[in-house]
Protein backbone atom coordinates (compact mmCIF):
# COMPACT_ATOMS: atom_id res chain seq x y z
CA UNK A 1 0.00 0.00 0.00
CA UNK A 2 2.58 2.59 1.01
CA UNK A 3 4.61 1.40 -2.05
CA UNK A 4 1.80 2.01 -4.38
CA UNK A 5 0.77 5.85 -2.46
CA UNK A 6 4.47 7.07 -2.88
CA UNK A 7 4.28 5.84 -6.89
CA UNK A 8 1.31 7.53 -6.79
CA UNK A 9 2.62 10.88 -5.28
CA UNK A 10 5.99 10.55 -7.14
CA UNK A 11 3.59 10.35 -10.50
CA UNK A 12 1.77 13.55 -9.34
CA UNK A 13 5.13 15.49 -8.78
CA UNK A 14 6.16 14.75 -11.75
CA UNK A 15 3.34 15.56 -13.79
CA UNK A 16 3.51 18.96 -11.95
CA UNK A 17 7.07 19.74 -12.64
CA UNK A 18 7.09 18.90 -16.16
CA UNK A 19 4.24 21.22 -16.72
CA UNK A 20 5.80 23.67 -14.85
CA UNK A 21 8.68 23.24 -17.54
CA UNK A 22 6.55 22.96 -20.48
CA UNK A 23 4.89 26.03 -19.54
CA UNK A 24 8.15 27.92 -19.23
CA UNK A 25 9.95 27.16 -22.01
CA UNK A 26 6.77 27.61 -24.09
CA UNK A 27 5.89 30.88 -22.53
CA UNK A 28 4.52 33.06 -25.03
CA UNK A 29 5.05 36.66 -25.65
CA UNK A 30 1.34 37.69 -26.04
CA UNK A 31 -0.21 41.38 -27.40
CA UNK A 32 -1.83 43.22 -24.06
CA UNK A 33 -5.26 42.55 -23.54
CA UNK A 34 -8.18 43.60 -21.68
CA UNK A 35 -9.84 40.82 -19.30
CA UNK A 36 -12.23 38.28 -20.66
CA UNK A 37 -15.38 36.26 -19.93
CA UNK A 38 -15.18 32.39 -19.30
CA UNK A 39 -16.52 31.01 -22.65
CA UNK A 40 -17.83 34.19 -24.45
CA UNK A 41 -14.26 36.08 -23.93
CA UNK A 42 -14.29 39.63 -25.05
CA UNK A 43 -17.45 39.26 -27.39
CA UNK A 44 -19.56 41.69 -24.75
CA UNK A 45 -16.84 44.20 -24.95
CA UNK A 46 -18.23 44.83 -29.11
CA UNK A 47 -20.97 46.75 -28.75
CA UNK A 48 -23.47 47.89 -31.47
CA UNK A 49 -20.65 49.69 -33.24
CA UNK A 50 -17.69 46.99 -33.03
CA UNK A 51 -15.29 49.55 -34.58
CA UNK A 52 -16.30 52.47 -32.03
CA UNK A 53 -15.84 49.58 -29.33
CA UNK A 54 -12.52 47.91 -30.14
CA UNK A 55 -11.07 51.55 -31.01
CA UNK A 56 -11.81 52.31 -27.53
CA UNK A 57 -10.28 49.37 -25.93
CA UNK A 58 -7.48 49.63 -28.08
CA UNK A 59 -6.83 53.17 -27.03
CA UNK A 60 -5.84 51.63 -23.81
CA UNK A 61 -4.38 48.25 -24.74
CA UNK A 62 -2.44 49.43 -28.08
CA UNK A 63 -2.44 48.80 -31.56
CA UNK A 64 -2.00 45.60 -31.02
CA UNK A 65 -4.62 43.74 -28.86
CA UNK A 66 -5.50 40.50 -28.71
CA UNK A 67 -9.04 39.87 -27.18
CA UNK A 68 -10.92 36.45 -27.75
CA UNK A 69 -14.59 35.89 -29.09
CA UNK A 70 -15.19 32.89 -27.62
CA UNK A 71 -12.75 30.25 -28.52
CA UNK A 72 -11.54 32.62 -31.50
CA UNK A 73 -8.50 34.62 -30.42
CA UNK A 74 -8.79 38.19 -32.50
CA UNK A 75 -5.62 40.62 -32.96
CA UNK A 76 -7.04 43.95 -33.11
CA UNK A 77 -4.76 46.04 -35.74
CA UNK A 78 -5.31 49.70 -35.24
CA UNK A 79 -2.29 51.83 -36.69
CA UNK A 80 -0.90 52.39 -39.95
CA UNK A 81 2.05 50.76 -39.13
CA UNK A 82 0.66 47.29 -37.57
CA UNK A 83 -1.66 47.04 -40.64
CA UNK A 84 1.25 47.14 -43.04
CA UNK A 85 2.88 44.10 -40.64
CA UNK A 86 -0.48 41.86 -41.92
CA UNK A 87 -1.74 43.11 -45.07
CA UNK A 88 2.07 43.67 -46.13
CA UNK A 89 5.09 42.76 -44.73
CA UNK A 90 3.08 38.95 -43.67
CA UNK A 91 0.91 38.93 -46.09
CA UNK A 92 0.93 35.70 -47.14
CA UNK A 93 0.39 34.30 -43.77
CA UNK A 94 -2.35 36.88 -43.72
CA UNK A 95 -3.94 36.09 -46.79
CA UNK A 96 -7.18 33.95 -45.86
CA UNK A 97 -10.11 35.60 -44.53
CA UNK A 98 -12.50 33.94 -42.23
CA UNK A 99 -14.93 31.78 -43.19
CA UNK A 100 -18.07 32.09 -41.51
CA UNK A 101 -21.66 30.03 -42.08
CA UNK A 102 -23.68 33.00 -43.72
CA UNK A 103 -20.25 33.32 -46.20
CA UNK A 104 -20.24 29.88 -46.77
CA UNK A 105 -23.68 29.53 -47.26
CA UNK A 106 -24.52 33.04 -49.17
CA UNK A 107 -21.19 32.38 -51.54
CA UNK A 108 -21.51 29.11 -52.99
CA UNK A 109 -18.96 27.51 -50.65
CA UNK A 110 -16.95 30.46 -51.34
CA UNK A 111 -16.46 30.14 -54.71
CA UNK A 112 -16.26 33.99 -55.15
CA UNK A 113 -13.01 36.25 -54.84
CA UNK A 114 -13.61 37.70 -51.55
CA UNK A 115 -14.08 34.52 -49.18
CA UNK A 116 -12.55 31.96 -51.11
CA UNK A 117 -8.98 30.91 -49.43
CA UNK A 118 -5.38 32.39 -50.92
CA UNK A 119 -4.82 30.14 -53.56
CA UNK A 120 -4.68 29.06 -57.36
CA UNK A 121 -8.20 29.47 -57.85
CA UNK A 122 -8.32 32.70 -55.64
CA UNK A 123 -5.82 33.71 -58.46
CA UNK A 124 -8.32 32.52 -61.34
CA UNK A 125 -11.07 34.35 -59.75
CA UNK A 126 -9.23 37.61 -59.00
CA UNK A 127 -7.98 37.82 -62.07
CA UNK A 128 -10.90 37.84 -63.68
CA UNK A 129 -12.05 40.34 -62.03
CA UNK A 130 -8.87 42.75 -62.19
CA UNK A 131 -8.25 42.19 -66.11
CA UNK A 132 -11.53 41.87 -67.40
CA UNK A 133 -14.46 42.61 -65.10
CA UNK A 134 -12.89 45.68 -63.50
CA UNK A 135 -9.77 47.25 -65.89
CA UNK A 136 -9.64 50.51 -66.37
CA UNK A 137 -10.88 50.06 -69.77
CA UNK A 138 -13.92 48.39 -68.30
CA UNK A 139 -14.72 51.27 -66.05
CA UNK A 140 -14.27 54.12 -69.29
CA UNK A 141 -16.41 51.71 -71.08
CA UNK A 142 -19.61 51.88 -68.16
CA UNK A 143 -18.89 55.55 -68.23
CA UNK A 144 -22.00 56.05 -70.61
CA UNK A 145 -24.34 54.30 -68.43
CA UNK A 146 -22.67 56.27 -65.07
CA UNK A 147 -23.93 59.23 -67.35
CA UNK A 148 -27.63 58.36 -68.35
CA UNK A 149 -27.91 57.27 -64.65
CA UNK A 150 -26.82 60.10 -63.63
CA UNK A 151 -28.86 61.97 -65.87
CA UNK A 152 -31.89 60.71 -64.75
CA UNK A 153 -30.83 61.45 -60.81
CA UNK A 154 -30.63 65.30 -61.65
CA UNK A 155 -34.74 64.86 -63.39
CA UNK A 156 -35.71 63.19 -59.96
CA UNK A 157 -34.29 65.81 -58.22
CA UNK A 158 -35.61 68.37 -60.83
CA UNK A 159 -39.34 66.76 -59.90
CA UNK A 160 -38.46 67.13 -56.47
CA UNK A 161 -37.93 70.48 -56.52
CA UNK A 162 -41.15 70.93 -58.56
CA UNK A 163 -42.53 70.39 -55.90
CA UNK A 164 -40.94 72.15 -53.41
CA UNK A 165 -40.30 68.31 -51.40
CA UNK A 166 -37.26 67.29 -49.89
CA UNK A 167 -34.87 65.09 -51.47
CA UNK A 168 -34.46 61.64 -50.07
CA UNK A 169 -30.59 61.56 -50.80
CA UNK A 170 -30.20 57.87 -49.61
CA UNK A 171 -32.99 56.09 -51.79
CA UNK A 172 -32.27 58.75 -55.18
CA UNK A 173 -28.15 57.53 -54.73
CA UNK A 174 -28.93 54.36 -53.62
CA UNK A 175 -31.63 53.57 -56.81
CA UNK A 176 -28.70 55.42 -59.20
CA UNK A 177 -25.61 53.27 -57.96
CA UNK A 178 -28.01 50.21 -57.88
CA UNK A 179 -28.64 51.05 -61.58
CA UNK A 180 -25.17 51.27 -62.62
CA UNK A 181 -23.89 48.02 -60.62
CA UNK A 182 -27.10 46.09 -62.47
CA UNK A 183 -26.55 47.92 -65.97
CA UNK A 184 -22.51 46.85 -65.89
CA UNK A 185 -24.05 43.33 -64.68
CA UNK A 186 -26.71 42.25 -66.85
CA UNK A 187 -27.18 45.14 -69.08
CA UNK A 188 -30.58 46.81 -69.78
CA UNK A 189 -32.74 48.09 -67.06
CA UNK A 190 -32.67 44.90 -65.27
CA UNK A 191 -33.42 46.87 -62.04
CA UNK A 192 -36.82 48.12 -62.86
CA UNK A 193 -38.23 44.57 -63.63
CA UNK A 194 -39.61 42.54 -60.83
CA UNK A 195 -36.29 40.17 -60.66
CA UNK A 196 -34.64 42.80 -60.42
CA UNK A 197 -36.41 44.34 -57.28
CA UNK A 198 -35.94 41.46 -55.78
CA UNK A 199 -32.51 40.77 -56.40
CA UNK A 200 -32.31 43.88 -55.06
CA UNK A 201 -33.92 43.08 -51.67
CA UNK A 202 -31.87 39.74 -51.56
CA UNK A 203 -28.36 41.82 -51.67
CA UNK A 204 -29.86 43.79 -48.70
CA UNK A 205 -30.24 41.01 -46.88
CA UNK A 206 -27.62 39.29 -47.50
CA UNK A 207 -25.73 41.97 -46.06
CA UNK A 208 -27.20 42.25 -43.40
CA UNK A 209 -27.19 38.41 -42.40
CA UNK A 210 -23.04 38.99 -43.28
CA UNK A 211 -23.03 41.72 -40.51
CA UNK A 212 -24.86 39.60 -37.93
CA UNK A 213 -22.50 38.04 -35.33
CA UNK A 214 -23.98 33.99 -35.22
CA UNK A 215 -22.25 32.55 -31.91
CA UNK A 216 -21.50 29.56 -33.69
CA UNK A 217 -18.70 30.36 -36.07
CA UNK A 218 -16.97 31.89 -32.35
CA UNK A 219 -18.20 28.89 -30.07
CA UNK A 220 -18.88 26.18 -32.29
CA UNK A 221 -21.03 23.84 -29.78
CA UNK A 222 -23.67 26.58 -29.54
CA UNK A 223 -23.87 26.97 -33.02
CA UNK A 224 -27.77 25.42 -32.77
CA UNK A 225 -28.50 28.69 -31.37
CA UNK A 226 -28.64 29.55 -35.22
CA UNK A 227 -31.32 27.10 -35.62
CA UNK A 228 -33.23 28.25 -31.96
CA UNK A 229 -33.25 32.00 -33.26
CA UNK A 230 -34.19 31.44 -36.47
CA UNK A 231 -30.37 32.78 -37.91
CA UNK A 232 -29.81 29.77 -40.54
CA UNK A 233 -33.36 29.55 -41.61
CA UNK A 234 -32.83 32.98 -43.16
CA UNK A 235 -29.50 32.18 -44.63
CA UNK A 236 -31.15 28.65 -46.39
CA UNK A 237 -34.01 30.45 -47.79
CA UNK A 238 -32.01 33.76 -48.54
CA UNK A 239 -29.33 31.93 -50.57
CA UNK A 240 -32.07 29.27 -52.23
CA UNK A 241 -33.93 32.63 -53.12
CA UNK A 242 -30.72 34.36 -54.69
CA UNK A 243 -29.81 31.40 -56.28
CA UNK A 244 -33.24 30.72 -58.53
CA UNK A 245 -33.18 34.88 -59.12
CA UNK A 246 -29.40 34.42 -60.34
CA UNK A 247 -29.87 30.98 -62.19
CA UNK A 248 -32.58 32.61 -64.05
CA UNK A 249 -31.15 35.91 -65.68
CA UNK A 250 -27.96 33.67 -66.60
CA UNK A 251 -30.84 30.88 -68.10
CA UNK A 252 -32.41 33.40 -70.03
CA UNK A 253 -28.94 35.55 -71.36
CA UNK A 254 -27.80 31.40 -72.42
CA UNK A 255 -31.20 31.56 -74.41
CA UNK A 256 -31.19 34.46 -75.78
CA UNK A 257 -27.43 34.57 -76.65
CA UNK A 258 -24.17 36.93 -75.59
CA UNK A 259 -23.60 40.13 -77.21
CA UNK A 260 -26.87 41.25 -78.20
CA UNK A 261 -26.11 44.89 -77.97
CA UNK A 262 -22.95 44.89 -78.85
CA UNK A 263 -21.75 45.52 -75.03
CA UNK A 264 -20.49 43.29 -73.44
CA UNK A 265 -21.48 43.37 -69.52
CA UNK A 266 -19.98 41.47 -66.98
CA UNK A 267 -22.57 38.58 -67.52
CA UNK A 268 -21.35 38.08 -70.74
CA UNK A 269 -17.95 38.07 -69.83
CA UNK A 270 -18.27 35.39 -67.20
CA UNK A 271 -20.23 33.46 -69.51
CA UNK A 272 -17.50 33.57 -72.19
CA UNK A 273 -15.17 32.38 -69.48
CA UNK A 274 -17.34 30.01 -68.38
CA UNK A 275 -17.94 28.33 -71.82
CA UNK A 276 -14.32 28.31 -72.57
CA UNK A 277 -12.72 27.08 -69.45
CA UNK A 278 -14.39 23.57 -68.09
CA UNK A 279 -12.33 24.21 -64.72
CA UNK A 280 -14.94 27.18 -64.06
CA UNK A 281 -18.52 26.06 -62.64
CA UNK A 282 -21.71 27.51 -62.38
CA UNK A 283 -21.59 28.51 -58.75
CA UNK A 284 -18.24 30.28 -59.25
CA UNK A 285 -20.15 32.55 -61.77
CA UNK A 286 -22.95 33.35 -59.25
CA UNK A 287 -20.24 33.98 -56.65
CA UNK A 288 -18.71 36.28 -58.44
CA UNK A 289 -21.75 38.21 -59.24
CA UNK A 290 -22.58 38.16 -56.25
CA UNK A 291 -19.30 39.97 -55.19
CA UNK A 292 -20.21 42.46 -57.54
CA UNK A 293 -23.29 43.24 -55.85
CA UNK A 294 -22.23 42.49 -52.67
CA UNK A 295 -19.03 44.71 -52.79
CA UNK A 296 -20.52 47.39 -55.10
CA UNK A 297 -24.03 48.53 -54.38
CA UNK A 298 -24.14 49.93 -50.34
CA UNK A 299 -19.97 50.88 -50.02
CA UNK A 300 -20.68 53.35 -52.85
CA UNK A 301 -23.51 54.78 -51.91
CA UNK A 302 -23.03 54.61 -48.25
CA UNK A 303 -19.75 56.61 -49.07
CA UNK A 304 -21.74 58.94 -51.44
CA UNK A 305 -24.69 59.66 -48.21
CA UNK A 306 -21.67 60.23 -45.93
CA UNK A 307 -20.29 62.62 -48.23
CA UNK A 308 -23.03 65.05 -48.31
CA UNK A 309 -23.83 64.49 -45.06
CA UNK A 310 -20.58 66.28 -44.51
CA UNK A 311 -21.25 69.02 -46.81
CA UNK A 312 -24.74 69.76 -45.65
CA UNK A 313 -22.45 70.07 -42.31
CA UNK A 314 -20.03 72.50 -43.32
CA UNK A 315 -21.72 75.09 -45.80
CA UNK A 316 -17.89 76.33 -46.37
CA UNK A 317 -16.94 73.01 -47.90
CA UNK A 318 -19.75 72.50 -49.99
CA UNK A 319 -19.69 76.31 -51.55
CA UNK A 320 -16.03 75.81 -52.16
CA UNK A 321 -17.18 72.58 -53.98
CA UNK A 322 -19.71 73.73 -56.40
CA UNK A 323 -17.55 76.70 -57.29
CA UNK A 324 -14.69 74.22 -58.39
CA UNK A 325 -17.36 72.21 -60.28
CA UNK A 326 -18.90 74.92 -61.80
CA UNK A 327 -16.07 76.46 -62.89
CA UNK A 328 -14.95 74.01 -64.77
CA UNK A 329 -18.10 72.00 -65.89
CA UNK A 330 -19.73 75.91 -66.46
CA UNK A 331 -23.08 75.45 -67.77
CA UNK A 332 -22.46 72.22 -70.17
CA UNK A 333 -25.16 69.66 -69.22
CA UNK A 334 -22.67 66.70 -69.87
CA UNK A 335 -19.75 66.33 -67.31
CA UNK A 336 -16.94 64.74 -68.84
CA UNK A 337 -14.00 62.38 -67.62
CA UNK A 338 -11.74 65.04 -68.83
CA UNK A 339 -13.76 67.54 -66.44
CA UNK A 340 -13.63 65.14 -63.32
CA UNK A 341 -9.79 64.83 -63.76
CA UNK A 342 -9.23 68.57 -63.16
CA UNK A 343 -11.23 68.70 -59.62
CA UNK A 344 -8.96 68.29 -57.53
CA UNK A 345 -10.80 69.49 -54.80
CA UNK A 346 -13.62 66.91 -55.08
CA UNK A 347 -10.64 63.89 -54.96
CA UNK A 348 -9.76 65.60 -51.41
CA UNK A 349 -13.27 65.43 -50.71
CA UNK A 350 -14.24 62.13 -51.52
CA UNK A 351 -10.60 61.07 -49.60
CA UNK A 352 -11.69 62.75 -46.87
CA UNK A 353 -14.79 61.36 -46.25
CA UNK A 354 -13.16 57.64 -46.70
CA UNK A 355 -10.76 58.87 -44.11
CA UNK A 356 -13.54 58.91 -41.72
CA UNK A 357 -16.66 56.78 -43.00
CA UNK A 358 -14.57 54.03 -44.44
CA UNK A 359 -17.86 51.98 -45.70
CA UNK A 360 -16.27 48.90 -44.44
CA UNK A 361 -14.52 49.71 -40.91
CA UNK A 362 -12.84 46.82 -40.53
CA UNK A 363 -11.58 44.28 -42.54
CA UNK A 364 -11.36 40.37 -41.18
CA UNK A 365 -7.86 38.13 -42.00
CA UNK A 366 -6.63 35.24 -40.43
CA UNK A 367 -2.81 33.52 -39.31
CA UNK A 368 -1.48 30.63 -41.43
CA UNK A 369 0.40 29.84 -39.30
CA UNK A 370 2.20 31.08 -36.04
CA UNK A 371 4.33 34.01 -36.38
CA UNK A 372 5.62 37.03 -34.61
CA UNK A 373 4.63 40.60 -34.85
CA UNK A 374 6.52 43.48 -33.41
CA UNK A 375 8.11 41.33 -30.68
CA UNK A 376 4.51 39.58 -29.94
CA UNK A 377 3.22 35.98 -30.65
CA UNK A 378 0.35 34.91 -32.81
CA UNK A 379 -1.04 31.59 -33.33
CA UNK A 380 -1.80 30.25 -36.34
CA UNK A 381 -5.85 30.70 -36.12
CA UNK A 382 -5.86 34.45 -35.18
CA UNK A 383 -8.02 36.45 -36.81
CA UNK A 384 -6.56 39.71 -37.92
CA UNK A 385 -9.10 42.84 -37.42
CA UNK A 386 -7.33 45.66 -39.49
CA UNK A 387 -9.47 48.33 -38.24
CA UNK A 388 -9.51 51.25 -41.36
CA UNK A 389 -11.61 53.60 -38.88
CA UNK A 390 -9.34 53.75 -36.29
CA UNK A 391 -6.32 53.94 -38.74
CA UNK A 392 -7.98 57.03 -40.32
CA UNK A 393 -7.98 58.98 -37.12
CA UNK A 394 -4.33 58.16 -35.72
CA UNK A 395 -2.55 61.14 -33.83
CA UNK A 396 0.27 60.39 -35.69
CA UNK A 397 -1.14 60.89 -39.18
CA UNK A 398 -3.73 63.32 -38.81
CA UNK A 399 -4.43 66.47 -37.23
CA UNK A 400 -7.84 67.50 -35.77
CA UNK A 401 -8.53 63.88 -36.71
CA UNK A 402 -12.50 63.80 -36.08
CA UNK A 403 -12.25 67.32 -38.34
CA UNK A 404 -13.78 67.28 -42.11
CA UNK A 405 -11.23 69.01 -43.22
CA UNK A 406 -10.64 67.92 -47.23
CA UNK A 407 -7.96 70.87 -47.65
CA UNK A 408 -5.38 68.29 -45.79
CA UNK A 409 -5.34 66.11 -49.15
CA UNK A 410 -4.54 69.27 -51.52
CA UNK A 411 -0.96 69.40 -51.04
CA UNK A 412 -0.21 65.86 -50.40
CA UNK A 413 0.41 62.37 -52.37
CA UNK A 414 -1.71 60.60 -49.75
CA UNK A 415 -3.86 58.46 -51.86
CA UNK A 416 -6.41 55.72 -51.12
CA UNK A 417 -5.31 53.11 -53.77
CA UNK A 418 -3.10 51.01 -51.03
CA UNK A 419 0.30 52.55 -50.68
CA UNK A 420 -0.29 55.06 -48.68
CA UNK A 421 -1.10 52.50 -45.33
CA UNK A 422 -2.70 55.68 -43.11
CA UNK A 423 -5.72 55.90 -45.83
CA UNK A 424 -6.70 52.61 -46.64
CA UNK A 425 -10.60 52.26 -46.73
CA UNK A 426 -9.94 49.90 -49.57
CA UNK A 427 -7.28 47.46 -47.74
CA UNK A 428 -4.51 46.99 -49.32
CA UNK A 429 -1.65 44.33 -50.53
CA UNK A 430 -2.98 41.31 -52.36
CA UNK A 431 -6.50 41.59 -51.48
CA UNK A 432 -7.06 44.65 -51.19
CA UNK A 433 -9.66 45.89 -53.31
CA UNK A 434 -9.90 45.43 -57.19
CA UNK A 435 -12.82 47.69 -57.05
CA UNK A 436 -11.47 51.56 -56.68
CA UNK A 437 -11.46 52.64 -60.18
CA UNK A 438 -15.16 51.76 -60.32
CA UNK A 439 -16.21 52.88 -57.22
CA UNK A 440 -14.22 56.64 -57.57
CA UNK A 441 -15.56 57.03 -61.03
CA UNK A 442 -19.10 56.49 -60.16
CA UNK A 443 -18.97 58.63 -56.76
CA UNK A 444 -17.09 61.13 -58.46
CA UNK A 445 -19.83 61.63 -61.49
CA UNK A 446 -22.85 61.74 -59.09
CA UNK A 447 -20.73 63.55 -56.87
CA UNK A 448 -20.16 66.45 -59.38
CA UNK A 449 -23.65 66.17 -61.23
CA UNK A 450 -25.28 67.27 -57.21
CA UNK A 451 -22.86 70.04 -57.07
CA UNK A 452 -23.15 71.60 -60.32
CA UNK A 453 -26.76 71.39 -61.21
CA UNK A 454 -28.24 71.77 -57.33
CA UNK A 455 -27.70 73.96 -54.46
CA UNK A 456 -28.72 72.28 -50.75
CA UNK A 457 -29.72 72.94 -47.37
CA UNK A 458 -31.02 70.85 -44.72
CA UNK A 459 -35.30 70.64 -44.60
CA UNK A 460 -37.13 71.93 -41.50
CA UNK A 461 -34.78 74.42 -40.21
CA UNK A 462 -32.24 72.37 -39.17
CA UNK A 463 -28.82 73.97 -38.71
CA UNK A 464 -25.59 72.30 -39.95
CA UNK A 465 -24.23 71.54 -36.78
CA UNK A 466 -27.70 69.83 -35.42
CA UNK A 467 -27.64 67.12 -38.53
CA UNK A 468 -27.58 63.66 -37.03
CA UNK A 469 -24.60 61.67 -37.54
CA UNK A 470 -25.13 58.57 -35.76
CA UNK A 471 -24.13 55.65 -37.39
CA UNK A 472 -25.89 51.96 -37.97
CA UNK A 473 -24.89 48.67 -36.95
CA UNK A 474 -23.58 46.28 -39.77
CA UNK A 475 -20.86 45.27 -42.05
CA UNK A 476 -21.29 48.47 -43.69
CA UNK A 477 -21.72 51.68 -41.91
CA UNK A 478 -24.39 53.62 -42.86
CA UNK A 479 -26.19 56.62 -41.45
CA UNK A 480 -28.48 55.62 -38.84
CA UNK A 481 -31.31 58.49 -40.49
CA UNK A 482 -31.75 58.31 -43.84
CA UNK A 483 -30.32 62.15 -45.20
CA UNK A 484 -33.66 64.30 -46.17
CA UNK A 485 -32.66 67.87 -48.01
CA UNK A 486 -33.47 70.20 -50.22
CA UNK A 487 -32.54 70.94 -53.35
CA UNK A 488 -32.94 74.59 -55.42
CA UNK A 489 -31.54 74.52 -59.33
CA UNK A 490 -28.10 75.93 -59.15
CA UNK A 491 -27.97 80.04 -60.06
C1 LIG B 1 -16.64 52.65 -51.97
C2 LIG B 1 -16.56 51.47 -52.51
C3 LIG B 1 -15.79 50.28 -51.98
C4 LIG B 1 -15.07 50.13 -50.83
C5 LIG B 1 -14.84 51.15 -49.72
C6 LIG B 1 -14.52 48.79 -50.83
C7 LIG B 1 -13.72 48.27 -49.82
C8 LIG B 1 -13.16 47.00 -49.84
C9 LIG B 1 -12.33 46.45 -48.79
C10 LIG B 1 -11.94 47.17 -47.50
C11 LIG B 1 -11.95 45.21 -49.16
C12 LIG B 1 -11.04 44.24 -48.37
C13 LIG B 1 -9.61 44.63 -48.65
C14 LIG B 1 -8.55 43.90 -47.87
O1 LIG B 1 -8.82 42.89 -47.22
O2 LIG B 1 -7.39 44.36 -47.96
C15 LIG B 1 -12.56 44.95 -50.45
C16 LIG B 1 -12.41 43.78 -51.16
C17 LIG B 1 -13.09 43.51 -52.32
N1 LIG B 1 -13.90 44.38 -53.05
FE1 LIG B 1 -14.31 46.29 -52.57
N2 LIG B 1 -14.90 48.15 -51.98
C18 LIG B 1 -15.67 49.03 -52.72
C19 LIG B 1 -16.23 48.81 -53.97
C20 LIG B 1 -16.14 47.63 -54.66
C21 LIG B 1 -16.74 47.38 -55.95
C22 LIG B 1 -17.48 48.42 -56.78
C23 LIG B 1 -16.47 46.07 -56.27
C24 LIG B 1 -16.84 45.29 -57.50
C25 LIG B 1 -17.59 45.73 -58.48
C26 LIG B 1 -15.69 45.50 -55.17
C27 LIG B 1 -15.24 44.20 -55.12
C28 LIG B 1 -14.38 43.71 -54.13
C29 LIG B 1 -13.85 42.35 -54.14
C30 LIG B 1 -14.12 41.27 -55.19
C31 LIG B 1 -13.02 42.23 -53.01
C32 LIG B 1 -12.23 41.00 -52.56
C33 LIG B 1 -10.79 41.02 -53.07
C34 LIG B 1 -9.98 39.80 -52.64
O3 LIG B 1 -10.23 39.25 -51.58
O4 LIG B 1 -9.07 39.43 -53.39
N3 LIG B 1 -15.52 46.47 -54.22
N4 LIG B 1 -13.29 46.05 -50.84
Amino acid sequence: MELILTSLVSLLLLWFITRIFLKSSTKKNLPPSPSKLPIIGNLHQLTSHPHRGLHSLAQKHGPLMLLHFGSVPVLVVSSADTAREIMITHHTNFANRPLFKAMKKLFYDCKDVTFTPYSEYWRQMRSIFVLQMLSNKRVRYFGRVREEEAALLVKRIEGCVAASAPVDLRRLIAETNGQVIFRSSFGGRYGETENGKKLLRLIRVSIGLLGEIHIGDFIPWLGWIGRVNGFDKRLDTTAKEMDQVLESVIQERQETGQDRDGEDDFLDILLQIYNQDVSIGRDSIKALLLDVFVGGTDSISTSLEWTMSELLRQPRVMEKLQSEVRGIVKQKQRITKDDLEKMGYMKAVIKENMRLHPPFPLSPRIASKDVQIKGYDIAAGTMAMVSMWAIGRELISWDEPDKFMPERFLNSSVDFKGQDYELIPFGTGRRACPGIGYATASMELVLANLMQKFDWKLPNGILPKHLDMTESSGITVHKALPLLALASRAQ
